[in-house]
């Protein structure tokens, strides 16, 4: 088997999220989940509070570490013995992206492969960005992500309006 990475924003993580993190620590020997920086987008939450609820959320899958990193995925993967990177799939249109994201890692480093997991169906409308602008308006992220987000959802756009 191989050691694999789970990148993203999660920013922050949905139950479209968990669902990969989950089934990929079923496949592989270790996995990685690295909050990673994502030039195109400004964070709601910060890296540590992001980093710290994965933490939470996966602590029950013993196979499972969360970090940040600030840089390319696949420096990160060589410093750790990672030979594979895990996305998950939800549209034809995030496959256009993710496809040139892979290639653009295999460039970098040939011994790196991307695998994509198809995104559970009950979760293939979710994205961070939805759950952010529902969570902003007022409306209910139940069942969108896991309790301890939708809790820090509340607490932060309360906070912003204070
Ligand atoms: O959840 P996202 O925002 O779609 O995740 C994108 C992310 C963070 C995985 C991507 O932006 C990324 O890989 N950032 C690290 C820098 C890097 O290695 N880029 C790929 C080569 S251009």
């Amino acid at each position: 088997m191989a050691n694999a990475l789970v990148p993203g924003s999660f920013d922050p993580v949905t139950n479209g999220h968990m669902d990969i993190i989950r089934r990929a620590s079923g496949l592989f020997d270790t996995v990685h989940v690295l909050v990673a920086s994502n030039n195109a987008k400004n964070t709601l939450f910060t890296a540590e509070e992001r980093v710290e609820m994965l933490r939470r959320l996966c602590a029950d899958m013993n196979d499972v570490v969360v970090n940040s990193f600030e840089g390319l995925l696949v420096n990160y993967a060589q410093q750790n013995n990672i030979t594979v990177i895990v996305k998950g799939l939800r549209f034809v249109s995030d496959f256009e992206y993710e496809l040139q994201m892979a290639l653009a890692n295999h460039r970098l480093n040939s011994a790196v492969e991307t695998v994509f997991l198809p995104t559970g169906v009950e979760y293939s409308d979710l994205s961070s960005s939805i759950v952010k602008e529902i969570a902003r308006l007022g409306g209910a992220v139940e069942g969108l992500v896991p309790d301890i987000v939708q809790q820090r959802l509340v607490a932060k756009f309360a906070a912003r309006t204070r």
